[in-house]
Protein backbone atom coordinates (compact mmCIF):
# COMPACT_ATOMS: atom_id res chain seq x y z
CA UNK A 1 0.00 0.00 0.00
CA UNK A 2 1.21 3.32 -0.88
CA UNK A 3 0.76 6.33 2.12
CA UNK A 4 -1.63 9.18 1.40
CA UNK A 5 0.10 11.89 0.33
CA UNK A 6 1.22 14.46 3.28
CA UNK A 7 -0.58 18.16 1.51
CA UNK A 8 1.39 21.13 1.04
CA UNK A 9 0.08 24.26 1.27
CA UNK A 10 1.47 26.96 -0.44
CA UNK A 11 0.45 30.33 -1.34
CA UNK A 12 0.86 31.95 -5.00
CA UNK A 13 3.93 33.52 -5.87
CA UNK A 14 5.90 32.19 -8.54
CA UNK A 15 7.81 29.13 -6.45
CA UNK A 16 4.38 28.01 -5.28
CA UNK A 17 3.54 28.04 -8.90
CA UNK A 18 6.38 25.80 -10.29
CA UNK A 19 6.00 23.59 -7.55
CA UNK A 20 2.12 23.09 -8.46
CA UNK A 21 3.65 22.39 -12.12
CA UNK A 22 6.28 20.29 -11.41
CA UNK A 23 3.57 18.63 -8.78
CA UNK A 24 1.15 18.48 -11.97
CA UNK A 25 3.64 17.01 -14.74
CA UNK A 26 4.70 14.00 -12.08
CA UNK A 27 0.92 12.92 -11.84
CA UNK A 28 0.06 14.52 -8.59
CA UNK A 29 -3.27 16.38 -7.50
CA UNK A 30 -3.40 20.22 -7.01
CA UNK A 31 -5.69 21.88 -5.68
CA UNK A 32 -6.00 25.76 -6.89
CA UNK A 33 -8.38 28.88 -6.97
CA UNK A 34 -10.30 29.55 -10.31
CA UNK A 35 -13.04 32.60 -9.95
CA UNK A 36 -16.03 30.47 -9.42
CA UNK A 37 -14.48 27.56 -6.74
CA UNK A 38 -11.38 26.31 -5.79
CA UNK A 39 -10.63 23.37 -8.57
CA UNK A 40 -8.85 19.90 -8.13
CA UNK A 41 -6.25 19.65 -10.88
CA UNK A 42 -4.96 16.85 -12.76
CA UNK A 43 -3.14 16.59 -15.90
CA UNK A 44 -5.92 15.84 -17.86
CA UNK A 45 -3.74 13.66 -20.72
CA UNK A 46 -2.78 11.00 -17.84
CA UNK A 47 -5.15 8.45 -16.68
CA UNK A 48 -3.53 7.91 -14.00
CA UNK A 49 -3.48 11.09 -12.53
CA UNK A 50 -6.95 11.68 -13.58
CA UNK A 51 -7.97 7.50 -11.63
CA UNK A 52 -6.16 9.33 -8.41
CA UNK A 53 -8.25 12.18 -8.83
CA UNK A 54 -11.75 10.10 -9.23
CA UNK A 55 -10.13 8.05 -6.11
CA UNK A 56 -9.39 11.20 -3.56
CA UNK A 57 -12.55 12.89 -4.59
CA UNK A 58 -14.67 9.86 -4.07
CA UNK A 59 -16.38 10.51 -7.05
CA UNK A 60 -17.73 7.68 -9.58
CA UNK A 61 -15.55 7.50 -12.39
CA UNK A 62 -19.02 7.90 -15.03
CA UNK A 63 -18.95 11.52 -13.75
CA UNK A 64 -17.01 13.65 -16.10
CA UNK A 65 -14.16 16.47 -15.37
CA UNK A 66 -13.60 19.65 -16.92
CA UNK A 67 -10.72 19.99 -19.07
CA UNK A 68 -9.42 24.02 -18.28
CA UNK A 69 -6.94 25.87 -20.49
CA UNK A 70 -5.77 28.99 -21.03
CA UNK A 71 -7.20 30.20 -23.96
CA UNK A 72 -9.11 29.99 -27.02
CA UNK A 73 -6.43 28.50 -29.16
CA UNK A 74 -5.76 25.90 -26.79
CA UNK A 75 -9.62 25.07 -26.31
CA UNK A 76 -9.76 24.01 -30.50
CA UNK A 77 -7.73 21.51 -29.50
CA UNK A 78 -9.86 19.57 -27.65
CA UNK A 79 -13.40 20.62 -29.35
CA UNK A 80 -15.00 21.57 -32.09
CA UNK A 81 -16.64 24.98 -32.15
CA UNK A 82 -19.88 25.74 -34.01
CA UNK A 83 -21.00 29.41 -34.63
CA UNK A 84 -22.75 29.62 -31.11
CA UNK A 85 -19.77 27.95 -28.98
CA UNK A 86 -17.11 30.06 -31.03
CA UNK A 87 -19.76 33.11 -29.94
CA UNK A 88 -20.05 32.31 -26.09
CA UNK A 89 -16.40 31.48 -26.37
CA UNK A 90 -15.30 35.00 -27.57
CA UNK A 91 -18.17 36.43 -25.13
CA UNK A 92 -16.91 34.78 -21.76
CA UNK A 93 -13.26 33.35 -21.85
CA UNK A 94 -11.57 33.65 -19.91
CA UNK A 95 -14.59 33.28 -17.28
CA UNK A 96 -17.09 31.61 -15.41
CA UNK A 97 -18.41 29.80 -18.60
CA UNK A 98 -17.86 25.65 -19.51
CA UNK A 99 -19.03 24.71 -22.82
CA UNK A 100 -19.95 21.21 -23.76
CA UNK A 101 -18.76 20.33 -27.39
CA UNK A 102 -18.17 17.44 -29.37
CA UNK A 103 -14.73 16.28 -29.13
CA UNK A 104 -12.15 17.11 -31.41
CA UNK A 105 -10.10 14.30 -33.24
CA UNK A 106 -6.67 13.75 -31.99
CA UNK A 107 -8.26 15.73 -28.11
CA UNK A 108 -5.11 14.52 -26.16
CA UNK A 109 -7.70 14.43 -22.75
CA UNK A 110 -7.55 11.16 -21.19
CA UNK A 111 -10.99 9.07 -21.79
CA UNK A 112 -11.38 8.63 -18.12
CA UNK A 113 -11.51 11.79 -17.52
CA UNK A 114 -13.99 12.78 -20.24
CA UNK A 115 -15.72 9.43 -19.28
CA UNK A 116 -15.64 7.71 -22.66
CA UNK A 117 -18.09 10.18 -24.05
CA UNK A 118 -17.79 11.55 -27.35
CA UNK A 119 -18.49 15.06 -25.81
CA UNK A 120 -15.69 17.33 -23.66
CA UNK A 121 -16.62 20.31 -21.34
CA UNK A 122 -14.16 23.05 -21.73
CA UNK A 123 -13.45 25.99 -20.06
CA UNK A 124 -11.02 28.99 -19.96
CA UNK A 125 -10.76 30.68 -16.07
CA UNK A 126 -9.72 33.79 -15.46
CA UNK A 127 -8.34 34.03 -11.97
CA UNK A 128 -4.63 35.36 -12.47
CA UNK A 129 -3.50 31.65 -10.47
CA UNK A 130 -5.33 29.59 -12.55
CA UNK A 131 -4.19 31.31 -15.56
CA UNK A 132 -0.34 31.27 -14.24
CA UNK A 133 -0.67 27.49 -13.61
CA UNK A 134 -2.28 27.13 -16.83
CA UNK A 135 0.30 28.79 -18.40
CA UNK A 136 3.13 27.37 -17.04
CA UNK A 137 2.15 23.53 -17.22
CA UNK A 138 1.26 24.50 -20.35
CA UNK A 139 -1.43 21.83 -21.08
CA UNK A 140 -4.97 21.03 -20.17
CA UNK A 141 -5.81 20.51 -16.41
CA UNK A 142 -8.38 18.36 -15.46
CA UNK A 143 -10.43 20.04 -12.32
CA UNK A 144 -13.45 18.99 -10.79
CA UNK A 145 -14.74 21.22 -7.88
CA UNK A 146 -11.98 20.52 -4.74
CA UNK A 147 -14.33 18.47 -2.63
CA UNK A 148 -15.41 14.72 -1.56
CA UNK A 149 -17.92 13.93 -4.12
CA UNK A 150 -21.60 15.20 -2.76
CA UNK A 151 -20.35 17.74 -0.25
CA UNK A 152 -20.79 21.70 -1.44
CA UNK A 153 -17.79 23.26 -3.47
CA UNK A 154 -15.06 24.80 -1.89
CA UNK A 155 -14.81 28.53 -1.87
CA UNK A 156 -11.91 28.66 0.32
CA UNK A 157 -8.38 26.68 0.82
CA UNK A 158 -9.57 26.10 4.24
CA UNK A 159 -12.68 24.23 2.52
CA UNK A 160 -10.47 21.90 0.66
CA UNK A 161 -8.49 21.08 3.19
CA UNK A 162 -11.32 20.03 5.39
CA UNK A 163 -12.21 18.00 3.01
CA UNK A 164 -9.02 16.44 0.90
CA UNK A 165 -6.35 16.87 3.54
CA UNK A 166 -4.09 14.03 3.29
CA UNK A 167 -5.69 13.17 -0.25
CA UNK A 168 -4.13 15.47 -2.56
CA UNK A 169 -0.58 16.72 -2.72
CA UNK A 170 -0.70 20.48 -2.72
CA UNK A 171 -3.09 22.72 -2.41
CA UNK A 172 -2.36 26.53 -3.40
CA UNK A 173 -4.14 29.30 -1.51
CA UNK A 174 -4.97 32.07 -2.95
CA UNK A 175 -7.70 33.33 -0.56
CA UNK A 176 -11.32 33.52 -1.29
CA UNK A 177 -13.03 33.34 -4.64
CA UNK A 178 -14.62 35.56 -6.06
CA UNK A 179 -17.35 34.44 -7.78
CA UNK A 180 -18.42 31.99 -5.55
CA UNK A 181 -20.28 29.23 -7.52
CA UNK A 182 -19.54 26.88 -10.34
CA UNK A 183 -19.50 27.93 -13.75
CA UNK A 184 -22.33 28.28 -15.99
CA UNK A 185 -22.64 24.87 -18.28
CA UNK A 186 -23.54 25.82 -21.61
CA UNK A 187 -23.58 22.54 -24.30
CA UNK A 188 -23.51 23.19 -27.77
CA UNK A 189 -24.15 19.94 -29.81
CA UNK A 190 -27.34 21.31 -31.49
CA UNK A 191 -29.06 23.97 -30.24
CA UNK A 192 -27.68 25.80 -27.06
CA UNK A 193 -28.68 24.34 -23.91
CA UNK A 194 -27.98 25.33 -19.89
CA UNK A 195 -26.66 22.27 -18.33
CA UNK A 196 -25.91 24.11 -15.08
CA UNK A 197 -27.13 27.50 -14.07
CA UNK A 198 -23.68 29.67 -12.77
CA UNK A 199 -21.43 32.12 -12.73
CA UNK A 200 -22.86 33.73 -16.34
CA UNK A 201 -26.28 34.37 -15.76
CA UNK A 202 -28.57 32.67 -18.08
CA UNK A 203 -29.90 36.38 -19.53
CA UNK A 204 -26.61 37.41 -19.88
CA UNK A 205 -26.10 34.10 -22.09
CA UNK A 206 -28.99 34.02 -24.11
CA UNK A 207 -28.43 38.37 -24.87
CA UNK A 208 -25.26 36.66 -26.73
CA UNK A 209 -26.87 34.01 -28.35
CA UNK A 210 -29.63 36.37 -29.45
CA UNK A 211 -31.96 33.77 -28.61
CA UNK A 212 -33.50 31.36 -25.71
CA UNK A 213 -31.39 28.71 -24.79
CA UNK A 214 -32.40 24.93 -24.75
CA UNK A 215 -34.02 22.80 -21.63
CA UNK A 216 -31.41 20.18 -21.15
CA UNK A 217 -31.98 16.55 -22.30
CA UNK A 218 -34.90 14.53 -20.92
CA UNK A 219 -34.82 10.85 -20.47
CA UNK A 220 -36.90 8.68 -23.09
CA UNK A 221 -39.72 8.15 -20.24
CA UNK A 222 -39.57 12.56 -19.99
CA UNK A 223 -38.64 12.04 -16.20
CA UNK A 224 -36.09 14.69 -16.50
CA UNK A 225 -32.54 13.05 -16.40
CA UNK A 226 -29.66 14.63 -14.52
CA UNK A 227 -29.06 17.40 -17.35
CA UNK A 228 -24.78 17.67 -16.52
CA UNK A 229 -24.04 13.91 -14.96
CA UNK A 230 -22.87 14.97 -12.17
CA UNK A 231 -25.69 16.91 -11.40
CA UNK A 232 -27.66 14.40 -9.69
CA UNK A 233 -30.51 15.85 -7.19
CA UNK A 234 -28.24 15.84 -3.92
CA UNK A 235 -25.25 16.48 -5.12
CA UNK A 236 -24.59 19.77 -3.16
CA UNK A 237 -26.01 18.33 0.13
CA UNK A 238 -24.82 19.88 3.31
CA UNK A 239 -25.78 17.02 6.93
CA UNK A 240 -27.71 19.21 8.07
CA UNK A 241 -31.53 19.11 6.62
CA UNK A 242 -32.67 22.15 4.34
CA UNK A 243 -35.72 24.13 4.35
CA UNK A 244 -36.33 26.63 1.96
CA UNK A 245 -38.85 30.04 1.59
CA UNK A 246 -39.16 30.67 5.55
CA UNK A 247 -40.79 33.68 6.48
CA UNK A 248 -40.56 32.06 10.37
CA UNK A 249 -37.27 30.66 11.96
CA UNK A 250 -38.40 27.30 14.43
CA UNK A 251 -36.94 26.44 17.56
CA UNK A 252 -33.64 24.59 17.25
CA UNK A 253 -33.35 25.82 13.70
CA UNK A 254 -30.27 28.44 12.28
CA UNK A 255 -30.95 30.96 9.80
CA UNK A 256 -29.75 31.52 6.52
CA UNK A 257 -30.76 35.35 5.84
CA UNK A 258 -30.81 37.28 2.84
CA UNK A 259 -31.27 41.30 2.70
CA UNK A 260 -31.61 43.76 5.55
CA UNK A 261 -35.06 42.34 7.05
CA UNK A 262 -34.80 39.08 9.00
CA UNK A 263 -37.24 35.84 8.91
CA UNK A 264 -39.76 36.37 11.66
CA UNK A 265 -37.86 34.39 14.69
CA UNK A 266 -33.91 35.11 13.85
CA UNK A 267 -33.33 36.04 17.01
CA UNK A 268 -34.08 33.15 18.81
CA UNK A 269 -31.47 31.27 15.81
CA UNK A 270 -28.65 29.79 17.19
CA UNK A 271 -26.71 30.95 14.73
CA UNK A 272 -27.02 33.60 11.45
CA UNK A 273 -25.39 33.65 8.42
CA UNK A 274 -26.52 36.57 6.32
CA UNK A 275 -25.99 35.85 2.09
CA UNK A 276 -26.13 39.92 1.64
CA UNK A 277 -27.11 41.77 4.36
CA UNK A 278 -27.57 44.90 1.38
CA UNK A 279 -29.48 42.13 -1.09
CA UNK A 280 -27.07 41.92 -3.50
CA UNK A 281 -27.27 38.72 -5.61
CA UNK A 282 -23.59 38.78 -6.45
CA UNK A 283 -22.25 39.33 -2.44
CA UNK A 284 -24.39 36.24 -2.28
CA UNK A 285 -23.27 33.59 -4.70
CA UNK A 286 -20.05 34.73 -3.28
CA UNK A 287 -20.70 33.70 0.35
CA UNK A 288 -23.29 30.91 -0.32
CA UNK A 289 -20.99 27.27 0.33
CA UNK A 290 -18.90 28.86 3.27
CA UNK A 291 -22.29 30.12 4.55
CA UNK A 292 -23.79 26.35 4.43
CA UNK A 293 -20.12 24.90 5.37
CA UNK A 294 -20.55 27.45 8.62
CA UNK A 295 -24.17 26.42 9.23
CA UNK A 296 -23.98 22.80 8.64
CA UNK A 297 -20.45 22.73 11.57
CA UNK A 298 -23.74 24.20 14.19
CA UNK A 299 -24.56 20.29 14.17
CA UNK A 300 -28.50 22.12 14.35
CA UNK A 301 -32.09 20.66 13.72
CA UNK A 302 -32.20 22.42 10.35
CA UNK A 303 -30.77 25.09 8.52
CA UNK A 304 -33.87 27.31 7.37
CA UNK A 305 -33.11 29.49 4.28
CA UNK A 306 -35.16 33.02 3.39
CA UNK A 307 -36.09 33.28 0.25
CA UNK A 308 -33.61 34.46 -2.62
CA UNK A 309 -34.62 36.48 -5.69
CA UNK A 310 -34.35 34.11 -8.98
CA UNK A 311 -33.00 36.97 -11.69
CA UNK A 312 -29.41 36.57 -12.51
CA UNK A 313 -27.11 34.94 -10.39
CA UNK A 314 -30.25 34.03 -8.22
CA UNK A 315 -30.90 31.52 -10.72
CA UNK A 316 -27.80 29.38 -9.56
CA UNK A 317 -28.12 30.30 -6.37
CA UNK A 318 -31.96 29.01 -6.11
CA UNK A 319 -30.73 25.60 -7.95
CA UNK A 320 -27.60 24.98 -5.64
CA UNK A 321 -30.13 25.59 -2.27
CA UNK A 322 -32.87 22.57 -4.24
CA UNK A 323 -30.35 20.15 -4.44
CA UNK A 324 -29.11 20.93 -1.02
CA UNK A 325 -32.46 20.95 0.52
CA UNK A 326 -33.57 17.21 -1.68
CA UNK A 327 -32.00 14.61 -0.16
O1 LIG B 1 -16.68 26.37 -11.84
C1 LIG B 1 -16.47 25.20 -12.20
O2 LIG B 1 -16.96 24.71 -13.22
C2 LIG B 1 -15.52 24.38 -11.32
C3 LIG B 1 -14.12 24.96 -11.43
C4 LIG B 1 -13.11 24.17 -10.65
O3 LIG B 1 -13.75 25.05 -12.78
N1 LIG B 1 -15.55 23.00 -11.71
C5 LIG B 1 -16.61 22.20 -11.48
O4 LIG B 1 -16.40 20.89 -11.87
O5 LIG B 1 -17.66 22.58 -10.97
P1 LIG B 1 -17.33 19.68 -11.40
O6 LIG B 1 -16.64 18.46 -11.88
O7 LIG B 1 -17.61 19.78 -9.95
O8 LIG B 1 -18.64 19.89 -12.24
C6 LIG B 1 -18.58 19.72 -13.65
C7 LIG B 1 -19.89 19.28 -14.19
C8 LIG B 1 -20.32 17.91 -13.68
O9 LIG B 1 -21.69 18.01 -13.32
C9 LIG B 1 -20.15 17.02 -14.90
O10 LIG B 1 -21.07 15.97 -14.93
C10 LIG B 1 -20.38 18.00 -16.04
O11 LIG B 1 -19.74 19.17 -15.60
N2 LIG B 1 -19.76 17.54 -17.29
C11 LIG B 1 -18.45 17.35 -17.53
N3 LIG B 1 -18.27 16.87 -18.79
C12 LIG B 1 -19.50 16.80 -19.35
C13 LIG B 1 -19.98 16.37 -20.63
N4 LIG B 1 -19.16 15.94 -21.59
N5 LIG B 1 -21.32 16.43 -20.83
C14 LIG B 1 -22.16 16.89 -19.89
N6 LIG B 1 -21.76 17.28 -18.66
C15 LIG B 1 -20.45 17.23 -18.40
MG1 LIG C 1 -18.42 19.59 -8.16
Amino acid sequence: MTAPPATRILGTDAAAIAAAVRCLAAGGLVAFPTETVYGLGADAADGRAVARLYAAKGRPAFNPLIAHVTDIAAARALARFEADAARLAAAFWPGPLTLVLPKAAGCPVAELATAGLGTIAVRVPRHPVAQNILAAFGKPIAAPSANRSGHVSPTHAAHVLADLRGRVDLVIDGGATPVGVESSIVACLGEPALLRPGGVPREVLERTLGRRLAEPPRGADAAPAPPAPGMLASHYAPRTPLRLDVARVEPGEVLLAFGSTLAAGADKAARVENLSPRGDLIEAAANLFSHLRDLDAVGARCIAVMPVPHGGLGEAINDRLQRAARR
